[in-house]
């Protein structure tokens, strides 16, 4: 399939998990990709093995970075298509109450703020058919305890959403991926570990009813699938990416 083909399609977070497979993605079906990332070094590593991609740092919580992103989108390609606000972080499982103040802001800032700044900033280069995709959490659906704050941080990503769906239409679309755990570096990051022992993994998998965790493969495609024309009636929705997860 080529649905993007001349399709510009900003990717934060893409040096890394499910933004490299989203950026991966797009390009592998005619985008121009922007791999944004605070990981310079890894952006451009990502950047280097898709044509017509380009590299940009960027701290996805800071007013000035993100529009020097979105200026030198346009200035490179001329327009924005899709903009996949996809950074994200979690904090260190533990209860809310034990969490560092600095922590919290900080964690908001990037999985909250960052999607405010990012559609203020591109919607002015969007046209008619645009669309702006975010990287929810199931856990902002269902969420569990140990990671409150941050389930919370994307129970507003969906809550931006579902209200930027109304406020953009008809001109753009605006929807969230919810997925469930998945083996990325976020993920060691939010369990504290390295990697996951047998009997972690164990657990995780046990409660998926589809009976493995998310691939970055499974959310690209949901990714795709949103900004794409077959989704074209779609405006304010938040996909689960979850194997049934959520249902249980
Ligand atoms: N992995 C999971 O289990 C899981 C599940 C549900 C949702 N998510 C969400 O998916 C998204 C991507 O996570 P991932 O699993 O691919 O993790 P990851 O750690 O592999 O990738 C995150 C990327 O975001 C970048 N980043 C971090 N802070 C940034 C900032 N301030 N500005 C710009 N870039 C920044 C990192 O450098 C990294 O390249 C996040 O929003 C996360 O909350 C992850």
């Amino acid at each position: 399939m080529n649905r993007f083909t001349d399709k510009v399609v900003i990717v934060t977070g893409a040096a890394s998990g499910f933004g490299t497979a989203i950026a991966v993605k797009f390009a592998g079906e005619g985008a121009n990709v922007v791999v944004a990332d605070l990981d310079m070094e890894g952006a451009r590593s990502v950047a280097a093995e898709l044509p017509g991609a380009l590299a940009i740092e960027i701290d996805v919580s800071d007013e000035h970075q993100t529009i020097a992103m979105i200026d030198a989108t346009v200035a490179a390609f001329g327009k924005i298509d899709v903009m996949c606000c996809n950074a994200g972080v979690p904090h260190r499982g533990s209860y809310m109450t034990r969490m560092n103040v600095d922590d919290f802001d900080r964690m908001w800032a990037i999985n909250v703020r960052s999607i405010f700044l990012a559609t203020k900033y591109c919607v002015p280069h969007m046209a008619q058919g645009s669309s702006i995709i975010s990287t929810a959490s199931i856990g902002g659906k269902r969420p569990r305890p140990g990671l409150t704050p941050y389930n919370a941080s994307k129970a507003a990503v969906i809550a931006l959403t579902r209200g930027m769906a109304v406020e953009l239409a008809p001109r753009i679309r605006a929807n969230c991926v919810c997925p469930v755990s998945a083996a990325t570096n976020f993920d060691l990051q939010a369990m504290g570990t390295q990697d996951l022992d047998e009997a972690m993994e164990k657990k995780v998998i046990d409660g998926i009813p589809m009976g493995r965790r998310a691939t970055p493969e499974d959310v690209a495609d949901a990714y795709a699938f949103l900004a794409s024309e077959e989704a074209k009636f779609l405006t304010g929705v938040a996909l689960d990416v979850d194997g049934g997860r959520s249902i249980q």
